[in-house]
């Protein structure tokens, strides 16, 4: 049997090894934890399957983190948001409050880790062939440039658009119109030239892709 004393030291010397490499598993533990969190509206590994809340698995990171720097700045529209699984299911919250608990490096970390899972497209979503035929056309007029391919390139860092749940498309682009969330001043010139109506067609459009 060991002398106390022994003891003693070997929970110093355990305890000094853990603060020396604790840092970094205790920060991979918390940031595995967060992401979790994320996953009671956001689904599984980003790949939402509610129509409320926007699929970001496969998202790019710098639009991931630029959205929650966002966020965190109350710079974007916050619409209230009920946790859709988990232990806090019904509780209602916003993405504002989500982010704000959050520091730089932990976005940074968990942008990584969603930009690393596929963009799975949401399923069962009915559009209008008509509108979407409508919305190809006046996509490839204004927004083709930075949103390639219907918006399907996460490499634009401009969001995914192509199989992103209509509901939230229609209620960025409502933002955008009302002037609620900034855009880039080259968006802006190309939106302005929207007319009404438009946006619905650009909402089925995008919701067209399976
Ligand atoms: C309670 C539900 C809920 C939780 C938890 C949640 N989100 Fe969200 N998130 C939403 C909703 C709803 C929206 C759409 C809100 C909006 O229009 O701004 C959203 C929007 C976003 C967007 C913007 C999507 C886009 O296309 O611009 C990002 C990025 C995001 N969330 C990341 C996260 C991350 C990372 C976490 C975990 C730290 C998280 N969310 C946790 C509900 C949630
Ligand atoms: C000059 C480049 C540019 C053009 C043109 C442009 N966009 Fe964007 N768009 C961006 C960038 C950059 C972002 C991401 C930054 C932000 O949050 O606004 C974005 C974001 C968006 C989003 C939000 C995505 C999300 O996940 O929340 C939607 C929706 C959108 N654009 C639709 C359009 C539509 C529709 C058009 C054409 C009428 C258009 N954009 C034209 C650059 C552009």
């Amino acid at each position: 049997m060991k002398q106390p004393i022994e003891n003693f030291f070997s929970i110093l010397s355990l305890s000094i090894v853990l603060s020396i490499s604790g840092a970094t598993s205790v920060l991979a533990a918390d940031i595995a934890e967060i992401i979790n969190s994320c996953a009671d509206c956001h689904g599984k590994d980003g790949a939402s399957t509610s129509q409320d809340a926007p699929i970001i698995g496969g998202f790019s990171a710098p639009y991931i983190t630029d959205s929650m720097i966002a966020y965190k700045a109350k710079e974007r529209p916050c619409p209230e948001a009920e946790y859709l699984s988990g232990d806090k299911k019904g509780k209602k919250t916003t993405m504002c409050d989500i982010a704000k608990e959050l520091n730089e490096d932990e976005i940074k970390k968990i942008a990584a880790d969603f930009a690393a899972k596929p963009f799975v497209r949401a399923t069962n979503q009915t559009f209008d062939p008509a509108l979407a035929e409508k919305g190809k056309a006046i996509h490839e007029d204004l927004c083709v440039k930075c949103h390639d391919k219907g918006g399907s390139l996460a490499s634009d860092d401009s969001g995914i658009l192509a199989g992103q749940w209509m509901s939230y498309i229609r209620q960025s682009l409502k933002e955008y119109s009302d002037g609620d969330r900034p855009m880039t001043k080259k968006m802006k010139k190309k939106y302005g030239k929207l007319k009404e109506g438009d946006t619905e067609a650009l909402v089925h459009y995008f919701g067209s892709f399976k």
